[in-house]
């Protein structure tokens, strides 16, 4: 049955093929689903290479009308749902639906071990509403901005006494093997992962199955830096990745840290060492930049916007209105789509 094209009322629902790429990227122009902070055309070749992520495209006479992507993760264990598009002209005709319940009959035939469906949103609106619904159980509620880096942050830095005493020397890349140790430490994991779960690329990995294949899919699109306390415990990570966009450049930031007071220091060390990164990487490239951090809500929403707007001198970015993102789990039966037309 996998890989089987369907053809439904005109539309063909099928596998993206690296061809589809200009299609796709038609697609999500139209549909713009984040205000020039996009990722899928950027993204997609990639996303097309990779053995565990399956893209799906609804087409008529060459034309994508719908595309969604899933990602295997946690050892197969976990899909996680991602770039649900429909163009405005067909939305709420069933479409997306129909192509979501064929991607659930093609990876069942692919990989039918997996047992749950994971995403993560914005809390909208809308999320608000479907989580009522209670199919999926919200894991973890985070908090996420993005802003436009306007200034240098080498100017900023000069210019302000309070970021003297910010530890950015204690921030370090990781490779693969230290985050392996860090996940190893099952008391210092506890604290720095406490919901089994790093979100890192909007993509929620668990903590504690298949941690190395997690750990890889992490590495294959970010970075990792992390601090670590005088006895060698681990205190902070973060997952870094840059993101072409129809804006500019776009700067991930996923802050990670132990839930003690110094939580916003570290938040703020990461963020400059990012901002310094970032900065040099748009002038190089002469695109405008913007960091999109996102972070436990335990650290206050207001002492990062008063950093990030008045200390750091940057703008607000998109989705302002949004402050906080989830992530959601279902087991796969709960979750499933049913549509008459399949
Ligand atoms: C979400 C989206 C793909 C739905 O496409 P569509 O062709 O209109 O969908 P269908 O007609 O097949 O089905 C409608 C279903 O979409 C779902 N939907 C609507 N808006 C949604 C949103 N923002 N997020 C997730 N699902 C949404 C609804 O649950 C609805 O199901 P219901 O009829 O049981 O309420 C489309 O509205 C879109 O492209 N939105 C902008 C991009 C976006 O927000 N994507 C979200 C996932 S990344």
């Amino acid at each position: 049955m996998s890989g089987k094209k369907l053809e439904i009322d005109g539309v063909t629902y099928r596998r993206a093929t690296l061809a589809d790429h200009r299609a796709v990227t038609e697609l999500s122009n139209d549909v713009n689903p984040y205000e020039g902070l996009d990722y899928l055309e950027y993204f997609f070749p990639k996303y097309i290479s990779q053995g565990n992520r399956h893209c799906y495209l609804a087409e008529k006479n060459g034309k994508a009308l719908a595309y969604m992507q899933n990602i295997l993760v946690d050892g197969g264990l976990t899909a996680i749902g991602q770039a649900g598009r429909s163009a405005p002209d067909v939305q709420h005709k069933g479409i997306y639906k129909t192509l979501f319940a064929y991607f659930e009959r093609e990876v069942n035939a692919m990989n039918p071990h997996y047992e749950r469906v994971s995403y993560t949103a914005y809390l909208s609106d809308f999320q608000k509403k479907f989580l009522k619904k209670a199919i999926y159980k919200v894991v973890d509620t985070r908090f996420v901005r993005a802003y436009k880096m306007n200034t240098s942050p080498t100017t900023t830095i000069a210019d302000n006494d309070s970021i003297q005493n910010i530890p950015v020397k204690e921030v370090k890349q990781i490779n693969m093997q230290e985050m392996l140790e860090i996940l190893c430490d099952l008391s210092t994991k506890q604290k720095l992962f406490p919901k089994d779960s790093f979100i890192s690329l909007w993509m929620p990995f668990s903590t504690s199955i298949a941690i190395q294949s997690n750990i890889k899919q992490i590495y294959d699109d970010s970075t990792v830096y992390a601090t670590f306390d005088k006895n060698g415990r681990c205190t902070s990570v973060i997952s870094a990745t840059i993101i072409h966009c129809p804006y500019g450049l776009r700067y991930d930031v996923n802050f990670y840290g132990t839930g003690g007071s110094a939580d916003l220091q570290l938040l703020k060390a990461h963020i400059l060492i990012q901002a310094k990164l970032a900065w040099d990487y748009s002038i190089e490239h002469n695109r405008k930049a913007i960091m999109k951090i996102f972070w436990p809500t335990e650290i206050p929403l207001e002492m990062v916007d008063d950093f990030a707007l008045n200390v750091m001198g940057w703008d607000k970015g998109p989705f302002w209105q949004y402050p906080q993102y989830i992530s959601a789990v279902a087991d796969k039966e709960k979750a499933q789509v049913t549509t008459s037309k399949l």
